[in-house]
């Protein structure tokens, strides 16, 4: 660890989540589901309160007070988000629903200007979410879908995304982080090679934003998506960062409301940037509230954040590789805390629920990315995922109820 990082304050920063202050069947709660969703500070669960108490009107759309305030509230957390991801304007910031709507918006309007036989890129390590809305695309207008394979430790191989590389290939769309496998891709690289033959680059950022900085300007990327609900704000809303000429290009994705210049019946024109994609009452106190976290993220040091995290990630494999049978799945030179397995001999929906019992929180399943499970053979993985109000004594607490369940089922 770099000697010059200053240590998270962990305990004050645990005062500042009230959800991680409970108990589950008589025991504390420890939360190891952060890659699902993220717990909240209390600022941004008050900016919800107050948003309603006080705030509440629609924007873009009164004369009158209340409307103006929400409005100018709405477009500042746009800006506070255009800052802390560095992007060159807040009009190239869009409000979504979160990472799936941001891909489903780039598959369904940039997709209407791709033809027959052209290409799109992902990988085997995708979300569901960032493998259907490309197949679904692929059936509309007869693209074709290339899928980058990784190695046994879940890392992509990038040779073979370099021979598929062609004047064919017009996006390619993989994820910054893996949700099931921790695995950190070389994002920078895929951005450059695929702007050599002129294809797009969509980066899913859903498990990134939380763990480190961020900057559009250097990725170069054409199209980053993540969700507000993950970086510590709300559910229900998310950003679609994009190049202003590759946004400009583009048809809008829903008519309605907000997204028009002029409607006739004889013909509409569309509205500038952001709102020709903002159709529609969007989800105005999410929006402000995703500002509040990241006034929140602003005042945490990142790289303290990404330390503690890996010193947690460190700690929990060492002591996980201990137990018998325990298979980790997702072991890349470059992974984030996240820690994904299966235990011999027992099923892991059977140690989320035993562990659950014992207070810890873990997600089992195939975490939406089902052809993963297959190519490592395997129904699911038990996964904790961690953030940096986690400690080391939760990760102790954990091991021994872990332990405890696996002499239960075996
Ligand atoms: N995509 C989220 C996860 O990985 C829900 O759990």
């Amino acid at each position: 660890m770099n000697e010059t990082i200053v240590k998270l304050d962990v305990e004050k920063i645990r005062s500042e989540f009230p959800t991680l202050h409970q108990e589950v069947y008589g025991k504390p709660l420890i939360y190891f589901d952060n890659g699902a969703t993220a717990q909240k500070p209390q600022s941004v669960i008050d900016a919800v309160a107050k948003y309603y108490s006080k705030d509440n009107a629609n924007i873009h759309r009164g004369v009158h007070h209340l409307s103006q305030v929400a409005t100018e509230q709405y477009e500042e957390a746009r800006k506070i988000i255009q800052k802390a991801i560095n992007a060159p304007t807040s009009e190239q910031v869009l409000f979504t629903k979160g990472t799936t709507d941001g891909i489903n918006l780039v598959a369904y309007s940039y997709g209407q200007l791709l033809k027959a036989g052209d290409e799109i890129i992902i990988s085997e390590m995708e979300h569901h979410s960032n493998i259907v809305p490309w197949q679904m695309l692929c059936e509309r207008q007869g693209c074709v879908l290339k899928v980058i394979p990784i190695n046994e430790k879940g890392e992509l191989k990038m040779d073979v995304f370099e021979s598929f590389l062609s004047d064919k290939t017009k996006l390619v769309s993989v994820t910054h982080i893996s949700n099931t496998l921790g695995t950190i891709n070389p994002i920078k690289e895929i951005i450059e090679k695929a702007h050599v033959v002129g294809a797009k680059v969509l980066i899913d950022g859903a498990q990134s934003i939380q763990h480190a900085k961020v900057d559009m300007q250097e990725l170069d990327c054409d199209f980053f998506a993540f969700s507000g609900h993950k970086v510590f704000g709300p559910t229900g809303v998310g950003i679609l960062y994009g190049k202003k000429e590759v946004l400009d290009s583009m048809p809008p994705y829903q008519g309605g409301g907000d997204m028009i210049a002029k409607v006739t019946f004889e013909k509409t024109t569309y509205n500038e940037l952001p709102h020709k994609f903002e159709a529609g009452t969007p989800n105005i106190a999410g929006g402000i509230c995703l500002g509040t976290a990241f006034e929140y993220l602003n005042n945490l040091d990142m790289e303290a954040v990404h330390a503690h995290e890996q010193e947690l990630l460190e700690y929990a494999e060492s002591e996980l590789k201990k137990i018998n049978g325990i298979r980790l799945i997702g072991t890349a030179d470059k992974k984030t805390s996240v820690v994904s397995f299966v235990v011999e001999g027992t099923h892991p929906f059977d140690i989320g629920t035993l562990l659950d019992k014992q207070g810890v929180a873990v997600r089992t399943g195939h975490h939406c990315t089902q052809p993963l499970m297959d190519i490592f053979q395997i129904p699911g993985t038990v996964r904790a995922s961690f953030a940096f109000y986690n400690t080391k004594e939760e990760i102790d607490v954990f091991i021994t109820a872990l332990k405890r369940s696996v002499n239960m089922l075996l």
